[in-house]
């Protein structure tokens, strides 16, 4: 899979990027994030991003001289109305694929595709208590690049591998959780657009 993949039905007005970094062909994250896609199919479309393309950061390659699947992250980002970032927790943090993704995003610092975007932030661990500590780095990076994590309770989604089957979230308290995350997402991206509207 390479780049955004959306939805067949073309009338969803809300465009949602999904992120995980785990590369990982049966990765619990990316199994999240296809849950909250077909839960929300039909009021915003999640496209979950393949992050594999991505070279390191280079801060010699800023501006025209980003590599191309850098450019096409970028523009993605900033077509999208929001992002959902589900994160395994990887020694007590985010993993680096996630980071340099979002380190690419964040550039020109401040008024980069990231800046006032709005982000669904949750954390994944197979522990029956890790997790916040990604979860917790994220919003950081996050608030360092002017994005706008939307305020939900916390979705941290402990023991995971347990909570997953056939590749679906299927643990109700979890789910209701990582719903309640981008159902504030959406409620952020609808404020936000009907501001706008109104100074036109
Ligand atoms: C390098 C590395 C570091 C990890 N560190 C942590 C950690 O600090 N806390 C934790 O709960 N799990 C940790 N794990 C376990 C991962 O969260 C686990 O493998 C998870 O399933 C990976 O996400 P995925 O299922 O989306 O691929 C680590 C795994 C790796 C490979």
């Amino acid at each position: 899979m390479r780049g955004v993949h959306f939805g067949k039905q073309r009338t969803i007005l809300i465009r949602l990027i999904g992120m995980s970094g785990s590369l990982r062909s049966g990765s619990y994250s990316n199994a999240v994030l296809e849950t909250l896609r077909e839960k929300f199919a039909g009021r915003a479309d999640l496209g979950i991003y393949d992050l594999s393309p991505i070279p390191l950061y280079n801060q010699d390659l800023e501006g025209e001289k980003r590599p191309e699947p850098v450019k096409a992250l970028l523009h993605a980002i900033a077509e999208s109305d929001g992002l959902v970032l589900c994160a395994p927790e990887f020694n007590h943090s985010i993993p680096g694929v996630l980071k340099n993704a979002l380190d690419w995003a964040s550039r020109p610092a401040f008024t980069s595709v990231m800046a006032y975007k709005p982000v669904a932030v949750m954390a994944t661990s197979p522990g029956p208590q890790s997790g916040a500590r990604c979860l917790e780095h994220v919003k950081v990076a996050l608030d360092s690049m002017l994005a706008r994590v939307v305020l939900a309770r916390e979705c941290i989604i402990t023991s995971v591998a347990a909570k997953i089957r056939d590749g679906r979230l299927v643990d109700e308290t979890s789910l209701g959780f990582a719903c309640g995350a981008v159902e504030a997402l959406l409620h952020e991206i609808r404020l936000w657009r009907t501001a706008e509207a109104q100074k036109r």
